[in-house]
């Protein structure tokens, strides 16, 4: 059945893709995007331009902290809250209070417009909240010790989402994301910057050893979480959504090698600040009660992402 949904940070990386998801089953669906400066604005309108003239897609472009948000949520069945500012090594100094305004009190304004209306809402989260713990896989159910200022925000986004449920009954699932990849990427994430350097011949940025490990997700399979979410009525409140398998960076950049058969030069920096080492997602809960399955693996997804990038690199030289 046709509803209305509303998707926050629909002109971003993961929203896009689901906003075309969302469309393609029939449904109608107000994106939310403010257009952050966090990285090129100009990417994220060609990430919407399949969307541009569809009658089952709006876009409202303001910011969460400023938008009349009963009206917009009004006649919604499923609010999907994505918007956030992203960017685990960005989140020092000055720049936290970007992640304060736009991942802790767009996340309050929001709870405090849903509260008693029975809207369901479904938080994009982060493998960020655990930290750097030796416990792996990660599981829903261990420590959350950030490492990071917006792994910090991340969790508090949770946080209140959380007690929001608590306290007023707002039926809320969180996912916690591990390392999203694939076409549309942002352009501050390893892969892209990795790939984007390998077509024009330039030395890759490694930080670290490259022997960090991460359970990296194919958006698809981020997007297909979210839909089960959306249909999800128990009473588990946090997923672990990963892409089932995980793998060092240096291993990623000799595929990238394959793929685009060039030899990397691959030049080995500081660790940086914020940087978790490793990632594993246990991602049984979201198998027993989402019949969440990641279907993209490592190969077949980052061959995506290449084929996305220099199609960007031909069409506007990016
Ligand atoms: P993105 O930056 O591409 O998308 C986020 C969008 O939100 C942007 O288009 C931005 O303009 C918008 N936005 C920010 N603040 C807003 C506000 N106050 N009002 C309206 N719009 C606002 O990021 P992404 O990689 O697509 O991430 C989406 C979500 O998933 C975020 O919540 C992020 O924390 C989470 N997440 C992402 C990853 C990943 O690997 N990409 C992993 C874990 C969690
Ligand atoms: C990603 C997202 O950027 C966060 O928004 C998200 O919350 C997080 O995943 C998550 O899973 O929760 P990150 O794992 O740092 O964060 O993703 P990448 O930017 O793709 O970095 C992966 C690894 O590559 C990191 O160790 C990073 O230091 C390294 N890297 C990144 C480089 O070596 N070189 C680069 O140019 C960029």
């Amino acid at each position: 059945m046709a509803t209305r949904m509303v998707v926050t940070g629909a002109a971003g990386f993961i929203g896009s893709h689901l906003c075309e998801a969302l469309v393609a089953r029939g449904h109608d669906v107000l994106g939310i995007d403010c257009f952050t400066d966090y990285y090129d604005v100009a990417q994220k309108r060609r990430n919407l331009a399949a969307l541009a003239g569809n009658p089952r897609f709006h876009l409202a472009e303001e910011s969460l902290t400023h938008i009349d948000l009963k009206r917009a949520l009004s006649g919604a069945s499923v609010v999907f809250h994505l918007a956030a500012q992203p960017g685990v090594r960005k989140s020092w100094g000055a720049e936290f209070e970007q992640y304060i305004e736009h991942n802790v009190r767009a996340t309050q304004m929001l709870c405090e417009a849903m509260k008693g209306s029975g809207v369901r809402l479904v938080y994009s989260s982060s493998s960020s909240v655990y930290g750097q713990t030796a416990q792996l896989p990660m599981r829903e159910d261990h420590p959350t010790r950030p490492l990071s200022p917006y792994g910090v925000t991340k969790l508090a986004g949770e946080a209140l989402c959380l007690l929001y449920a608590v306290n007023h009954g707002l039926p809320v699932a969180c996912l916690r994301y591990f390392t999203v990849y694939g076409p549309r990427q942002r352009p501050d994430m390893a892969f892209h910057r990795f790939i984007k350097a390998m077509l024009s011949n330039e030395p890759i940025e490694v930080y670290g050893s490259g022997t960090q490990t991460r359970d990296f997700t194919f958006v698809s399979d981020a997007v297909d979480a979210n839909l089960a979410a959306a249909a999800y009525t128990g009473n588990e409140t946090v997923f672990n959504i990963g892409g089932g398998s995980r793998v060092t960076l240096n291993s990623v950049i000799d595929l990238l090698g394959r793929l685009t058969r060039r030899t990397p030069d691959a030049r080995y920096r500081e660790t940086q600040k914020g940087d978790v080492m490793h990632t594993l997602a246990d991602i049984a809960l979201a198998t027993r009660e989402l019949g969440y399955a990641p279907r993209v693996g490592i190969e077949a997804g980052i061959a995506q992402e290449v084929e996305w990038l220099d199609a960007e690199r031909r069409r506007v030289g990016t």
